[in-house]
């Protein structure tokens, strides 16, 4: 019986989810192996190749180069691409984490051929079915036959959904393991703000990329006449993903960018960005990714949406929900400012030991069902 797991891998968020997998899966203490599938969904240098060198995650065996385009073409051209793989590799079960559209472009494709799905990060909801990746996490969890959750709300909204309890397990948070593997190397910020002209000093941080703020002009310039705001209270720094700069460019938005205390900077690779955070007297963005580390580094987050499916992070961690309002988002800051802002705790099981946990449930379900 085959005990090959197939991994996916598509864009920048499931990098640092996969990378403790990996690592887990090509150790000694599983007999379990592992095969890591690229769709390509996200191929800049900055955006792909970079954390696959700071994460030291192997390099993929198979690339699927699906690229971008809108919602059906790429999922359904990393679809086209991923089912004459698993007709060749014939593997135990597939393995997708996130909630990105190649998590459910891969999912589908297993769950047709009748391959157990694996999903790491499920039952997490924001109850937006306006955002892309809500569908994709329902639409996941629905067809997957292990579902592995971050937090223990997850498993009540699965039940909700008619998931049945054996299938869940709550094991903690892949990419805190990733955290606390990379923590000691992180890229000091010093380093990476010197090259935007930064001389030192307390700064605060900001990402955005969410359709939801940065796909419409009058969403974007709002939010960053905001941020205009925050610059003179304390410097902010930018790095800044593709789409959100050729939004700017497209709505004739650069000169909300020329400001000396906007720190302008490229998409930033895993150990610059930690090192970014690490450091910050806060984060604003729209990322769930961060909405984690933040709460895991004791930094406080003002997330820059209307709700969150991350809500850990808010109940028992360092995140304060603003949206877009301005006024809102100001009084955040300002709290922070003036009294440090939200301390939290760290989350059950966000130990570093997650993928650990995965791995050996993993293990156990395949051996039940004869593998
Ligand atoms: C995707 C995920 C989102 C995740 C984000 C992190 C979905 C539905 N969304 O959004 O959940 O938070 O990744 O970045 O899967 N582009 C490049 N180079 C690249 C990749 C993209 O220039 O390497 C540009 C392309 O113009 C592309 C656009 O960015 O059209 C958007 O990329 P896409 O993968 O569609 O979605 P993201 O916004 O990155």
């Amino acid at each position: 019986m085959s005990h090959k797991i197939l991994c996916v891998v598509g864009a920048r968020p499931n990098f640092m989810k996969i990378a403790p997998i990996m690592a887990e899966f090509n150790s000694d203490s599983t007999p379990l192996t592992a095969r890591l599938v690229h769709t390509g969904q996200h191929y800049n240098e900055a955006m792909n190749h970079q954390f696959f060198v700071d994460l030291g995650i192997p390099e993929p065996d198979i690339n699927l180069e699906a690229g971008s385009g809108s919602h059906a073409v790429q999922t359904a051209e990393i679809m086209k691409r991923f089912e004459p793989v698993l007709d060749h590799e014939k593997p135990a079960a597939v393995l997708v984490v996130g909630d990105v559209n190649s998590t459910i472009a891969c999912a589908l494709v297993a769950a047709k051929k009748g391959i157990p799905v694996i999903h790491v990060e499920a039952g997490l909801r924001s109850f937006d079915r306006t955002m892309p990746e809500e569908i994709n996490r329902v639409l996941t969890d629905q067809i997957s036959d292990l579902l592995f959750t971050t937090e223990r709300m997850a498993k009540d909204n699965l039940k909700r959904e008619g998931i049945t309890e054996e299938r869940i397990h709550f094991v903690g948070n892949v990419m805190i393991d990733t955290l606390h593997n990379n923590l000691s190397r992180a890229i000091p910020a010093s380093q990476t703000l010197a090259k935007a002209g930064f001389t030192g000093g307390p700064y605060a941080a900001l990402t955005l990329h969410r359709p939801s703020n940065v796909d419409s002009p009058d969403a974007l310039s709002g939010l960053l006449e905001t941020i205009t705001k925050v610059c003179s209270m304390i410097p902010v720094a930018f790095p800044l993903h593709p789409r959100t700069r050729s939004r700017i460019d497209e709505y004739g938005l650069g000169a909300l960018l020329e400001n000396p205390r906007l720190l302008v900077l490229p998409p930033l690779g895993y150990l610059q960005m930690l090192g970014l955070m690490k450091d910050a007297k806060f984060f604003l963005t729209d990322s769930g990714g961060i909405q984690e580390e933040t709460t895991a580094l004791g930094v406080p987050c003002i997330t820059l949406r209307d709700n969150t499916e991350r809500q850990i992070t808010v109940d028992e961690g360092t995140n304060v929900i603003a949206g877009q309002d301005r006024s809102k988002i100001l009084a955040a800051v300002k709290d922070v400012m003036e009294t440090g802002g939200k301390t939290g705790n760290i989350p059950e099981y966000w130990d570093g030991h997650a993928s650990r946990r995965i791995v050996s449930i993993l293990h156990a379900w395949l051996a039940s069902k004869g593998h």
